[in-house]
């Protein structure tokens, strides 16, 4: 009866009920069961944009969890034995089923997760691509035949899947976090027990529903959900668990380093994608429209809520107002409101502690002494979680925003003479996930992305993720790489065998 009345709930909120009502999942998916919490608990998805209730799923504890675990070990032990192509086709068929029903997935990240319509579309392009991307690179874990020093041997090198990995994912991209990491590990061989983030469980269940359809054998891919007071714990088993081989992150820094010293005593493989700071430099040379439409792509993507997005705007002298002139001009245009609404390019933050986050960092500005060019309060009269796109001048070392993450619609912009200077400012940070710089001098564009102290560099370009290239960041800002073809290292091991006495 409850599944009935929360199955109305959610259909009151999703635009097309037809396309995505056998998405619509309020259970959690082990060893090829939709299941309920073994204590029956369940707890209650939000609308950010406007408070309503979405659905509910079970509030799953560390006895679910461990079920999960044991599902995926025991899955491990035939699914290891697949071919390259067996997988490759399962993954291929869970890509055709993904794309077949985008509209929906997209229709359900946008009720949870408050995203514009057409970004949550162009979410589920994404993340629909790495499943793709990774049915063919499975067919490409080769190994290699190294030359030996000794004649009568061979020296074979062969890669082998790590065993059964936690997934644990953030709510900013609720479906391309999930599959960037999954696809990999099912490619690879592994089995997954998937903690998709409190906020967003819903999506990953409807994901999780097509994999399902696919015929991905039972324990093979397990999605577990809870609240915020079992996360940790759950966090924790996957991190000590002896059944569990590795773990994968996407989140804060905070959480990323408590997971990394829970793994290190078990030596588990751990992948981390943390937050970043990024710097956005825009050097005299630039074509200030350019950068201008580079800047608003970076920053306001997902509401600024985006690892990668531009933090600090660094701005070269002889260009400075030019460029805050337009682009504070561009974000007055902005169209905020309910993401289902035809024209929003700019939806609510996702939660009470992340509008606060945001909203106290820029009191903090403005006590200090900061200009609000634009924006700079909360819009109430469309919802509690909705905060102007704001841009900020004058900042100095001692404010917030010049020193965090905003991970908001705020973009600081802070003047710089020379290149010397901006590289000690963009450096001048324990994170190294992403950095962008608009240039057109071709031996500084050369300098400065050797120079940058980061993982990722957007040269000209905003907006740099793909499915081809490898993500991940430096220093505090992770461990390992996704997508592309290293993504599928972090879930093999090298096993070097060694052919004596041949003939
Ligand atoms: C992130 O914010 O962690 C992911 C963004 C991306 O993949 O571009």
């Amino acid at each position: 009866m409850m599944y009935a009345i929360n199955r109305c709930r959610v259909t009151n909120v999703i635009m097309s009920n037809v396309r995505s009502m056998h998405l619509l999942k309020e259970k959690a998916f082990v060893n090829g069961k939709w299941s309920a919490a073994e204590n029956q608990q369940t707890f209650d998805v939000y609308n950010p944009a406007n408070g309503k209730v979405v659905g509910s799923v079970p509030d799953m504890d560390v006895s679910d969890a461990n079920l999960a675990i044991k599902a995926a070990s025991e899955a491990f032990e035939t699914w290891k034995l697949t071919t390259a192509k067996e997988r490759s086709k399962l993954l291929r068929k869970w890509f055709d089923l993904l794309e077949a029903n985008a509209e929906g997935i997209a229709e359900i990240m946008t009720a949870e997760s408050g995203k514009p319509l057409t970004e949550a579309k162009g979410e589920v392009v994404y993340g629909n691509a790495f499943i793709e991307w990774f049915s063919e690179e499975a067919r490409r874990i080769n190994g290699e035949i190294i030359p030996s020093p000794v004649a009568t041997r061979k020296i074979l090198v062969e890669k082998f899947p790590i065993g059964v990995v936690g997934l644990i994912t953030p709510w900013n991209f609720p479906h391309a976090m999930i599959t960037r990491k999954a696809g990999a590990a099912l490619a690879a061989g592994c089995t997954c027990v998937i903690k998709p983030a409190e906020d967003t469980p819903l999506t990953a269940l409807a994901i999780c529903q097509l994999a399902h359809e696919a015929g991905f054998p039972e324990g093979v891919l397990n999605v577990i959900t809870c609240d915020r007071k079992n996360a940790p714990d759950i966090g924790k088993l996957l991190c000590t668990s002896p059944n569990v081989a590795g773990i994968s992150f996407t989140g804060s820094t905070y959480v990323g380093k408590l997971l990394n010293q829970q793994c290190a005593p078990h030596i588990k493989r751990v992948g981390l994608e943390l937050g970043g700071n990024a710097p956005f430099i825009i050097f005299d040379s630039a074509n200030i429209d350019k950068a201008v439409q580079g800047a608003l792509a970076s920053k306001f993507r997902n509401c600024g809520q985006t690892c990668v997005s531009a933090n600090r705007f660094l701005v070269q002298e002889n260009v400075y107002d030019e460029f805050v002139n337009k682009f504070t001009e561009e974000i007055k245009k902005m169209s905020i409101g309910d993401g289902v609404n035809p024209g929003v390019n700019v939806g609510p933050l996702i939660n009470e502690m992340q509008f606060n986050k945001v909203y106290t960092m820029v009191e903090d500005a403005k006590k200090l002494g900061a200009t609000i060019k634009t924006g700079g309060q909360p819009i109430e009269n469309l919802g509690k979680l909705f905060y102007t796109p704001t841009v900020i001048t004058n900042v100095s070392a001692s404010m917030q925003v010049y020193n965090e993450e905003v991970f908001g619609p705020v973009a600081t912009i802070i003047k710089f003479q020379s290149e010397e200077e901006v590289l000690k400012v963009a450096n001048n940070t324990e994170r190294g996930l992403a950095g962008y710089f608009y240039s057109q001098d071709i031996s500084q564009i050369f300098r400065v992305s050797k120079l940058l102290e980061v993982g990722m560099v957007g040269i000209n370009e905003g907006l740099i993720s793909t499915v081809e290239a490898p993500f991940g960041g430096i220093k505090e800002s992770g461990i390992g790489r996704e997508g592309s073809h290293y993504g599928i290292d972090e879930y093999t091991y090298i096993k070097y065998m060694c052919v004596g006495n041949l003939g």
